[in-house]
Order: structure tokens, then sequence, then C-alpha cells
């Protein structure tokens, strides 16, 4: 199965050598498939389906889509003769997807997302390349759970990071590194044992609507921090706040009382660290670190599928 959800891999430009004042999300799904040479090839002679689940530029990406793609994927991957999925998403919000997914599908097929940094328009487009390699994945005996596919290497929802707003390659998996490449058509895994856990409590959140999702929202901590957000989000009714510190989870002394009063008030508040690699070590602040070393995108969802449970 590839599913279609937008993103520049479906963006269209006015010209063949304009690499970002294009429109995302105008292709279909049928279309990029099409325009993939040697795709049969890599299929070996497997079936391919399609779906057009969502037609958007992926900043734009919502809690509904979420729930929707969660839904059909569950139904595809429910169906014996479906070995795994494909989806094409934006490169902007692709890390918080791929971890939504991973918490709340429970197979053990693989779903792998892909996507380009140039439109299907660019003279040399990225797309065709990306599918190729995500088609390899999937078909791959050894490939399970969700992973995420870009320039030749394949990456953990988990640790997956847009690390770049332009090059090809904006992808890094940080210090764990890539789980593998694609080369030439050819899967090399790292390491080949590692099965993501899904959220113990996922079926929930693909039928509660998502009108009653919790709103959890984001802070960063910075020279200069002021109170007054986190006292105007719990004023608006915020449910979680995920709160980037600096460095080792340190947080500015007028956001941490603030943090502490919200708390108090009921608010469920997380800490991680704004620093791009490595995580939090010991205790840092006064506040809960969220699990796993997530970056804050990843951490938002956590919480917000903690609370749907809670
Ligand atoms: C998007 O995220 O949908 C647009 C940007 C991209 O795919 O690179």
């Amino acid at each position: 199965m590839v599913l279609g959800t937008g993103g520049t891999i479906a963006g269209t430009a006015a010209s063949a050598s304009d690499h970002t004042g294009y429109t995302a999300g105008q292709l279909g799904v049928q279309h990029l498939l099409d325009a993939v040479p040697g795709l049969n090839d890599t299929l070996h002679g497997a079936a391919l389906v399609c779906e057009q689940v969502a037609q958007l530029d992926s900043k734009d990406m919502d809690h509904a889509t979420w729930q929707k793609l969660a839904q059909r994927c569950t139904h595809w991957l429910a169906q014996p003769d479906v070995g795994g999925i494909v989806i094409t998403h934006g490169t902007d919000t692709l890390e918080e997807t791929a971890w939504f997914l991973q918490q709340v599908l429970h197979t053990t097929k693989p779903v792998v997302l892909t996507c380009a940094m140039r439109p299907a328009t660019a003279l040399a487009p990225d797309g065709p390349q990306n599918l190729l390699d995500a088609m390899a994945v999937v078909l791959d005996p050894m490939a399970r759970g969700v992973r995420v596919v870009c320039a030749g290497r394949i990456h953990r929802a988990r640790d997956v990071q847009k690390v770049h707003p332009y090059r090809l390659d904006a992808f890094s998996s940080g210090e764990a590194g890539p789980r593998g490449w694609i080369e030439q058509g050819r899967v090399r895994w790292a390491d080949p044992g590692s099965w993501p856990v899904a959220h113990v409590h996922a079926r929930q959140v693909l039928t509660q609507p998502t009108a009653d999702w919790p709103w959890v929202a984001l802070l960063h901590n910075h020279a200069g921090a002021d109170a007054r957000q986190v006292h105007a989000l719990v004023a608006a009714g915020v449910q979680g706040l995920v709160v980037a510190g600096t460095g080792n989870g340190t947080v500015h002394q007028s956001l941490l009382t603030a943090l502490s009063e919200a708390q108090t008030q009921g608010v469920a508040v997380r800490l991680v660290t704004r620093c791009a690699e490595g995580q939090i070590v010991g205790q840092a602040a006064a506040l809960q670190t969220a699990p796993l070393g997530l970056n804050a995108y990843k951490a938002r969802v956590s919480l917000m599928l903690d609370l749907i449970v809670a």
C-alpha cells in the first residue's frame, strides 16, 4: 500500500529550477508512482495499491489527519495480503507523524514514511528515488515497524529529526545514527534486531474524537524567558506543557516558578533539552523529564497520548 498525504514530494513549481517557490501537496499519489522509473523491477511481482489519505503541506498537519491516517494504516495492515505501507509525507512535520504512528499502530509489518526536499517538477527531483528506496525497505524481510527513508538512509521514528531546511539529505538520527542504508536498491541494516513498541492504549486514540484530544503546548527556555506565556496558556486551558530547557534541562527561574504553579493547578509538565543531540542526564530542574530522550516535538506527542488515556 502507498498512502499519500501531500508534501513537497507532491509539490509543483512554475519553473523546473525553482526549489523553494513551489506549492506542496498538488499531485496525487498515483501520479507520483507513475513517475518512478524502475518501480516494477523493485516490486519483484508484488502488487501495488495506492490511496490518497490527505493532500496538504505538512506544516498544516493536524490531529484529525493523524487519526485518519492511523485508521487507514490499521485497516490495511490487518489485511493478510498487505505486506507493508509506504506513506508519502511533507518533510516539515514528518518526524512527529512518524512518532505518532509508531505509538498507535500495533503491527510488526513495516510502515515507511518518505518525502522529498525538491518538488516533483524540479529538474532533478529527489522524490522518485526516495519512493523507490522506501519500497525496497518495505519489501525487505527484516523491515518492521515505523521507519523513515530519505536520501538513502533509514531512520527510526524515535531518533529522526529534520536538521536542514534545504539540502536533500535533510534528516538525521543524531547520535543514534541511521538504522540502515539503501544501496543500489538493496537494504543494509545497521541493527536488524530492535522492535518498536506501540503505546499501550493506542486503540483509544483511533476512536476518540480529535476535538477531545488534550491541548499540549510547547515552550522553550531562552535568555529573558517570560513567565507570562505560561500564565496565558494556563488561563486559556492548556492541559499539558512540554518545556525545551537549555543544556541539561535548565529552566529560567521565572519560567520555573510559573511551571511549578501550573503543575499544582493540574497541568502536566514535561522537560526536554533544546540541545540537538544527547538527552538530559540526572534530575534537571524540579520538573519531570520526558521519556526516551525524545525531542520536544515528539515529547509533545507522547504527553498528549498519555493524557488521552489518563
Ligand atoms: C511539507 O512539509 O509538506 C512541505 C515541505 C517539504 O515537504 O519538504
